[in-house]
């Protein structure tokens, strides 16, 4: 599904958010790269980022096209701050009411309201394609993430012990989180 240009405010900003058209694949790769380099809590180091910008083209035109996922760019100020996104866990009938989403915001653009914007609007989304929850993974210690998480009515469901294990040789956890749309 694609979001059309929508506007807010925040504190004095003004926040465009939209779906991604194949041009924007290689600002995407380079945002990776940058907010991978930025932060312990996302999937990999940046120098394991390989994506081509026409894998990124085909990753923004499977969330185009498809009727139960979305890919949220944020602007503030006209300037790219980062995304949000959901994909259905799975095709078969047993899954396909559980939606998996991600969120990432360069480090400069933190602290100031735009990941609860976005999840906001995100949810919004993900109800309206009919799914019952909404499911994440967070890292621990991410407690940023976790508190904005848990403010909208994500609750903790699991635990991955040592799930990350990073080059200095310490380890941080996996923390599953779900969000029941159903009671909502
Ligand atoms: C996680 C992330 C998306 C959150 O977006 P954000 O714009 O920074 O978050 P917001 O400003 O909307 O909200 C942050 C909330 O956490 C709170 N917070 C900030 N630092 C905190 C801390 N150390 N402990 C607990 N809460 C904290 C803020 O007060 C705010 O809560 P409030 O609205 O109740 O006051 C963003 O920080 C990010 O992209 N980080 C790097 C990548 C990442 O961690 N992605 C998530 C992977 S699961």
């Amino acid at each position: 599904m694609f979001l059309n240009e929508e506007h807010y405010e925040l504190n004095g900003h003004d926040i465009m958010l939209r779906g991604a058209a194949a041009e924007d694949g290689a600002m995407l790769v380079d945002y990776l790269k940058t907010v991978c380099g930025e932060t312990p809590f996302l999937l990999c180091y940046p120098d394991e980022v390989h994506y081509t910008d026409e894998q990124e083209a085909e990753f923004i035109k499977e969330h185009n096209e498809a009727d139960d996922a979305m890919l949220i760019l944020a602007f503030v100020d006209g300037q790219y701050a980062g995304n949000c996104s959901f994909t259905s866990i799975g095709p078969s009938r047993r899954s396909k009411h559980r939606a998996d989403l991600g969120i990432a915001v360069f480090l400069k653009y933190t602290g100031f309201g735009l990941g609860r914007l976005m999840l906001t609007r995100l949810i919004k989304a993900i109800k309206e394609c009919g799914f019952e929850q909404a499911e994440l993974t967070v890292v621990g210690g991410n407690e940023r993430a976790y508190h904005l998480y848990e403010s909208l009515g994500f609750r903790e469901c699991g635990r991955i012990p040592n799930a990350n294990r990073y080059d200095d040789g310490t380890y941080a956890d996996d923390i599953h989180m779900v969000l029941n749309l159903k009671a909502e």
